[in-house]
């Protein structure tokens, strides 16, 4: 049995399909079910990542485990995970865990996941995906007033990788002993800065979109509004400082999966319904 947590997010929706579509035992672990759209024969299980000791049921009889970081005592839920026969974590960590900042908060959360997956004793694989392409669903709200998309960050090209990419690679990690005590550094195939994703989105959706670049400050503003300071000044070091260099690319995709990694144009074309759709 595979547990695959945040079964409800960009990664662990993909994650779910694509081993339940490949006949493994998948249990999928949610917060709330009611909500949780799942594959016919995915097992649902009510956790919270946050509680450790919420997780008992969710963790019975499972051998492999895909977990986010960033929740309250990691150490204990992995303890209670190698308990009940858990044997391999896949971690879904970041590109700045290699820095290993703690002055950092989001290098500082990936790393600590890190150490404390390491120190657990089970056998691990760490994914270290690049921003995420559907982090452009964020422009949703702006695409519903009109055509032009305020963007941060415009000058910072990014190799921008499809959730779907990093769900393929964490299944071959679940499924197979030989990704273990590997270090995974995902990418897709090309660096674009945002007025790219911007042009092509225009294409595939065939709207008159415009990319204007917001001002570091304009963006800080922004990032003000929407999460705390300590989140605000870590993208601030990556991404102003450049402290962090997404726009490097990595072949892990190809090398694991098979397959080159998806174009954010194939991203697009698959997720425009989540565009045009009158709830936006
Ligand atoms: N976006 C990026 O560019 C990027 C890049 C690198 C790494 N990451 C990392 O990716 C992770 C997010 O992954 P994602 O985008 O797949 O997720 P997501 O779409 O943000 O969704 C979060 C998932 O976690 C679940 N969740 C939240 N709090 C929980 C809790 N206390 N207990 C159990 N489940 C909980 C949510 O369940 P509900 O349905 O119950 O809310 C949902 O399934 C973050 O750790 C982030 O740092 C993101």
């Amino acid at each position: 049995m595979i547990l695959v947590t945040g079964a409800t997010g960009n990664i662990g929706t993909e994650l779910v399909a694509v081993l339940s579509n490949s006949g493994n035992s998948v249990r999928a672990l949610v917060r709330d079910p009611a909500r949780a759209q799942l594959p016919a024969g995915v097992e649902a299980v009510t956790g919270d990542l946050n509680r450790p000791e919420s997780l008992t049921e969710a963790l019975d009889a499972v051998t492999g485990m895909f977990l986010l970081p960033g929740y309250a005592d990691t150490p204990d839920l992995l303890a209670r995970a190698k308990k009940a026969g858990v044997q391999h974590i896949v971690l879904l960590s970041g590109g700045s865990a290699a820095q290993a900042d703690m002055n950092n908060a989001v290098s500082a959360y990936m790393t600590q996941a890190e150490r404390d997956v390491r120190e657990s004793g089970l056998a691990w694989t760490f994914l270290r995906p690049r921003s995420f392409m559907s982090n452009a669903l964020r422009w949703l709200p702006q695409l519903a007033q009109g055509d032009v998309i305020r963007a941060q960050f415009p000058d910072v090209p990014v190799a921008a990788i499809d959730p779907a990419d990093i769900a393929a690679v964490a299944a071959v990690a679940l499924t197979g002993g030989e990704l273990a005590g590997r270090i995974l550094e995902l990418t897709g195939a090309r660096a674009l800065v945002p007025a790219e994703q911007v042009a092509v989105l225009a294409q595939v959706l065939d709207r008159p979109l415009v990319c204007a670049g917001l001002t570091n400050e304009q963006t800080r503003a922004e990032l003000e509004a929407t999460m705390p300071q300590k989140y605000v000044d870590a993208f601030w070091s990556f991404f102003v400082d450049g402290t962090l260099d997404e726009s490097q690319i990595h072949p892990t995709v190809r090398a694991v999966t098979g397959r080159e990694p998806r174009t954010f144009e194939q991203w697009a074309r698959t997720h425009a319904d989540a565009f045009t759709s009158p709830a936006q």
